[in-house]
């Protein structure tokens, strides 16, 4: 295969060699694209690498916006978390990385894209599904799962073709950052009976459980969507930043999951996700003011399938646009302020209020003020029990008052 190829580079060891490798083993001209989605790193000094390396293009794509905005907040009006315990972060990213290969390769007018996936995990799921449904005749290479290299054999290519390779000790862990959170595997974390050692943290560091003080913050949501902290308008991209700092600094976030990829594996990985556990909280909190008991409890089945399809790299499929469709419509009164306090590890949710709450103080107090009429509830409870009553009397030929200490009639 010959032509040009649109590799999603991150700037490391892998799709550097693939790089090479792509240009040696297929004969192509590389196209580097790294997807900017808050991961903090120097896109400069990547993009040159890249054209040292070999790339004969270099692209950087300020994505953060399109991420936050069409990803991240999505799957928070969704409460999507992946198992009950992953915010899906590194999920939520691939979808839009896979949809910029495609972009690029329609103007570059390149016939195939590649990605530095190996071939055990997630993420190669996520883009060559992604690719697959928006341009299905791109063909698709992945070098890391093709050349079986191991990393030894990795460095040795990179050091015979004059690809620098990192003089640091390498972090044992490997990782993955974006707004919404930070995955971190591999190294001594391969046993799932190992405590995570501190220097797997980076953003929730250890001495935020010592602080004495808690901090509390308030956070204004727009029909689902977080638009304020502390009274004043943010943009989505600078909350996040804002609270990753606020809530990190408490050690607010720390999730350690073993869990189940698609490709059948099960492994353990370690998230740090606190700006995720604060929104998440909040908006929970807030739904249950303003949703109705069937919408909770239809919608956290919703949150569940969403959960999964995200996870399974199903972003860009009918099924996920109509549980979309269905989760935006549950958040039109999704408005209203939250407060939290952030303290020792913990977001924990203190008051909630909204203009469309169905909370209603004159039903729920004990207080005088009480305007729940207590007399009617006998008929209600009546009528309600009534299958139970019909149904024990119909099957079990009990009528009369057991007497007392007699067994349950259905026992
Ligand atoms: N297990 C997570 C997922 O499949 C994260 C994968 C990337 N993790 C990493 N440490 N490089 O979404």
């Amino acid at each position: 295969m010959s032509g040009r190829v649109v590799l999603a580079y991150s700037g490391g060891l892998d799709t550097s060699v693939a790089i090479k490798w792509l240009a040696q083993e297929y004969g192509m001209e590389v196209v580097a694209v790294t997807v900017d989605v808050g991961n903090e790193r120097d896109f400069t000094v990547i993009k040159q690498k890249a054209l040292d390396v070999g790339a004969e293009k270099a692209i950087v794509v300020d994505a953060k916006s399109r991420f936050v905005n069409e990803f991240v907040f999505t799957a928070l009006k969704a409460d999507a978390v992946y198992q009950g315990q992953y915010p899906l972060a590194t999920a939520l990213s691939r979808p839009l990385i896979a949809s910029i290969l495609v972009d690029v390769a329609v103007v570059e007018g390149a016939r195939a894209v590649a990605h530095g996936c190996t071939g055990k995990g997630n993420d190669q799921v996520r883009i060559e599904v992604g690719v697959n449904a928006l341009a299905p005749d791109l063909t698709i290479i992945a070098p890391a799962r093709e050349w079986g290299m191991t990393r030894e054999e990795t460095i040795k290519y990179a050091q015979e073709h004059g690809i620098p390779v990192p003089v640091t000790k390498k972090s044992p862990y490997s990782i993955d950052e974006n707004l919404w959170g930070r995955s971190i595997e591999c190294g001594v974390l391969e046993d799932p009976w190992n405590e995570p050692p501190d220097d797997v943290w980076g953003w929730t560091k250890g001495g935020g459980l010592k602080i004495s003080e808690p901090d509390y913050i308030e956070l204004g949501f727009y029909q689902g969507t977080p638009v304020a902290l502390d009274g004043k308008e943010i943009g989505g991209v600078d909350l996040l930043l804002k609270l990753n700092e606020l809530a990190g600094k408490h050690a607010i976030g720390r999730i350690d999951h073993v869990e189940d990829r698609r490709v059948g594996i099960k492994s353990r990985e370690l998230y740090e996700a606190p700006a995720a556990t604060v929104l998440l909280g909040a908006h929970r909190a807030l739904e249950s003011l303003c949703l109705s008991r069937d919408q909770l409890r239809f919608k956290r089945g919703v949150a569940g399938e969403y959960a999964d399809l995200v996870y399974d790299g199903l972003w860009f499929t009918a099924h996920r646009e109509n549980l979309a469709a269905y989760i935006e419509n549950t958040q039109r009164f999704v408005t209203g302020t939250v407060r939290v306090k952030l303290f020792k590890g913990s977001a924990t949710v203190v008051g909630r209020k909204s203009p469309f709450s169905l909370y209603d103080y004159g039903l729920a107090t004990y207080d005088k003020g009480d305007n729940f009429d207590q007399s009617a509830s006998a008929g209600f409870i009546h009528i309600w029990g009534l299958p139970s009553r019909t149904q024990t009397r119909a099957q079990t030929g009990r009528e009369d008052i057991p007497p007392a200490g007699a067994k349950n009639p259905r026992g």
